[in-house]
C-alpha cells in the first residue's frame, strides 16, 4: 500500500480535513488514528487555541505522540487505546472527530512488524502487538471460512481458492511463519499468466486481507463510528478517510443513516421513520488531487466523507 519508504508518513487529504474542521480556534478535535501525528500537528498548528485529543493502539505511535506532548503540553492529550473503546476517553462535547483508517507508512517501513514482504520477518501484522493473534497464528488456526473471508472478501483476491488451499496444505510447516516464505507460497499458487497481468506483487492482496482479519479492522470501524458521533457536540463534525471499499461502505451507510437517508437500495424504511441527526458535508467522497497522488501514492485510494451533527441534538 504505502510507498513512502523512509519518508515517514504523509497525512492524506490534509487541506481538505482542515477545511472541514475549520475555523478551528477554541475547538477540541479527536484524532482517533494518530499514526505519525501528521493530521494532529496540522490541527494544532491551525490555531493557538485548538486542542487535540488523540488515540492510537500501536505502542510505537504512543512513543511518537510524546514529542507532540512536549511541543503542546496544554493542548494535546494521547490515549493508548483501540478506537473501538473511544467512549473511555474523558473528553466529550467534541467539535470534531477524525478517522484515517488502516496502517501507516511506519508499519511498512519496519520489517519486524511483519506487514511487508519486501523484507523477511515473522508474519505478525498486528497494529497492537500486545494483544490478539499474529498473522502466522491466524493462518495456522483459522477455519477455511475465515481464510476465505480474509483473502476473498477483505483482500479482494480473485485467486483466493488456490491460495486458501495452499495455506491449508502448508500448515504445520514453517512456511506460514515468515513474510518472505508466506509471500513466496502465495506467489507460487498464482498461475504465471495471471501474475504477469498485474503490476502488484502477487501477495499484496492476501497480505492486505490477512491484516484486516487479524486486526478486525472492519468490526472496529463499525463499533467506533456511533461512539464517535455520540461524543460530538451539536454542530460537531465527524470525518472518516477510508482506503478500502469495505471501509468506505461502512462509513457511507452509517452517514446516510445519520442523515435520514436510505442506507442502500434495499432500505424501504418509510421516510417519517428516519430520524435525522446530521447533515452531509460531502455528497460524494472527497478524493486526492493528481498533485497529491503524485507526491503521496498512498492517497490514490483515499476517500473522505464527513457529516455535521445537527444543532439541537445533544
Ligand atoms: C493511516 S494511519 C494514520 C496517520 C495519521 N493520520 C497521520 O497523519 O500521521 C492509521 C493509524 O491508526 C492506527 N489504528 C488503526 N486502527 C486502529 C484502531 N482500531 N484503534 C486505534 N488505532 C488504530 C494505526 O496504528 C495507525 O497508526
Amino acid at each position: 500500500m504505502s510507498t513512502n519508504i523512509g519518508k515517514g508518513h504523509l497525512p492524506v487529504l490534509l487541506r481538505e480535513v482542515l477545511g472541514l474542521f475549520g475555523p478551528s480556534e477554541g475547538k477540541t478535535i479527536l484524532d482517533a488514528t494518530f499514526g505519525g501525528g501528521g493530521h494532529t500537528r496540522a490541527l494544532l498548528d491551525s490555531g493557538s487555541t485548538v486542542s487535540v485529543v488523540a488515540i492510537d493502539c500501536d505502542p510505537e505511535a504512543a512513543e511518537r505522540a510524546r514529542a507532540v506532548s512536549d511541543s503542546f503540553p496544554d493542548r494535546f492529550r494521547f490515549y493508548d487505546l483501540n478506537f473501538s473503546d473511544l467512549d473511555l476517553i474523558e473528553e466529550d462535547k467534541l467539535d470534531g472527530v477524525l478517522f484515517d483508517y488502516g496502517v501507516s507508512s511506519f508499519h511498512f517501513d519496519q520489517p519486524e512488524r511483519g506487514f511487508s514482504f519486501r523484507a523477511d520477518a515473522p508474519a505478525d501484522m498486528r497494529l497492537n502487538p500486545r494483544v490478539g493473534q499474529t498473522a502466522a497464528e491466524f493462518l495456522e488456526t483459522a477455519s477455511r471460512e475465515e481464510l476465505i473471508e480474509a483473502i476473498k472478501v477483505f483482500g479482494e483476491e480473485t485467486s483466493w481458492r488456490r491460495i486458501v488451499d495452499a495455506i491449508l496444505d502448508a500448515r504445520g510447516t514453517d512456511l506460514l511463519h515468515n513474510t518472505r516464505s508466506l509471500a513466496a507460497l502465495i506467489s507460487n499458487t498464482i498461475p504465471a499468466p495471471v501474475r504477469r497481468r498485474s503490476k502488484l506483487n502477487p501477495a499484496t492482496k492476501t497480505f492486505q486481507g490477512v491484516r484486516i482479519a487479524v486486526n478486525r479492522e472492519l468490526e472496529v470501524i463499525e463499533t467506533a463510528l456511533p461512539k464517535a458521533f455520540d461524543l460530538l457536540a451539536p454542530d460537531g463534525v465527524l470525518a472518516a478517510i477510508s482506503f478500502h471499499s469495505l471501509e468506505d461502505r461502512i462509513v457511507k451507510r452509517y452517514f446516510r443513516k445519520l442523515c435520514g437517508q436510505p442506507i442502500d437500495r434495499m432500505d424501504s424504511t418509510p421516510q417519517q421513520m428516519r430520524p435525522v441527526a446530521a447533515r452531509a458535508l460531502t455528497r460524494k467522497p472527497i478524493t486526492a488531487t493528481p498533485e497529491e497522488i503524485a507526491q503521496n501514492p498512498r492517497s490514490r485510494s483515499a476517500k473522505l466523507r464527513a457529516v455535521r451533527k445537527l444543532i439541537g441534538l445533544t
